[in-house]
């Protein structure tokens, strides 16, 4: 099974894809998680990613394109996998296409209003291995703390409020028209992403299985 998971900002992406992955035991590749590795590592990479995703820009597609090229090609996603952030604009849509890594069977958008996104992103606390939260909706058992790692819980440095005005109107330019570019090949399942997160992943299965 080769999933896209396409949508805005804090649609809650991520945290269906973990979710999905295990239950159809394939890899959640995320690009945003992947480049967040490489700035903690201090790669080259990461240096030149770094100020684009403070400021809330896309990184050059020449970098993400070959970021993501070196995960597809483990062993472990000749089975299949759920890409989480990319693509993002049409060159990567065409990139992937034009890829030797074989056809995406569904494209799930997933839809959440702009109020719930704000909200999602001001109460959002991750630590530094990618387990996320939130305040209100699924806090940690200790604040402060994460549950599975005794990690230290912060705020992503692009989760502020002049950032994530500006993702979502990258979003808007650059990410919305793949919605047509999916729609045109059929790909495309829209899941209304609001409610309890277990309800969302049993809408996702059912529409990905049918
Ligand atoms: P990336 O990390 O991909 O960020 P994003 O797409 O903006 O998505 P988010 O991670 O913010 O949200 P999500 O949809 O995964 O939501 P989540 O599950 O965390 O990209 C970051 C940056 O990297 C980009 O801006 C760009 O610079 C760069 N980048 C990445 N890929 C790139 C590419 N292909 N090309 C170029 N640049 C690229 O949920 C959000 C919050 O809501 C959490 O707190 C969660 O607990 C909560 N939540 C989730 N579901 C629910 C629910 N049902 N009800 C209530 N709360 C919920």
């Amino acid at each position: 099974m080769r999933l896209i998971f396409l949508g805005p900002p804090a649609a809650g992406k991520g945290t269906q894809a973990n979710r999905v992955a295990e239950a159809l035991g394939v890899p959640h590749i995320s690009t945003g998680d992947m480049l967040r590795a490489h700035i903690a590592s201090g790669t080259d990479l990461g240096r030149e990613a770094a100020s684009r995703m403070e400021a809330g820009e896309l990184v050059p597609d020449a970098l993400v394109i070959a970021v993501l090229a070196e995960r597809i090609a483990r062993e472990d996603a000749a089975v299949g996998f759920i890409l989480d952030g990319f693509p993002r604009n049409l060159a990567q849509a065409l990139a992937l296409e034009t890829s030797s890594v074989g056809t995406i069977d569904r494209v799930v958008l997933f839809i959440v209003d702009e109020d719930e996104i704000v909200r999602r992103i001001g109460g959002r606390r991750g630590c530094s291995r990618g387990h996320t939260y939130h305040l209100d909706d699924h806090p940690p058992s200790q604040p402060g703390v994460c549950d599975v790692d005794g990690e230290p819980l912060v705020q992503r440095p692009d989760d502020s409020e002049v950032v994530i005005r500006n993702r979502l109107n990258v979003y808007s330019r650059e990410t919305e028209p793949l919605i047509d570019f999916y729609h045109d090949r059929g790909l495309v399942v829209e899941i209304q992403a609001f409610g309890p997160v277990q309800h969302i992943t049993r809408q996702i299965l059912d529409e990905v299985r049918a």
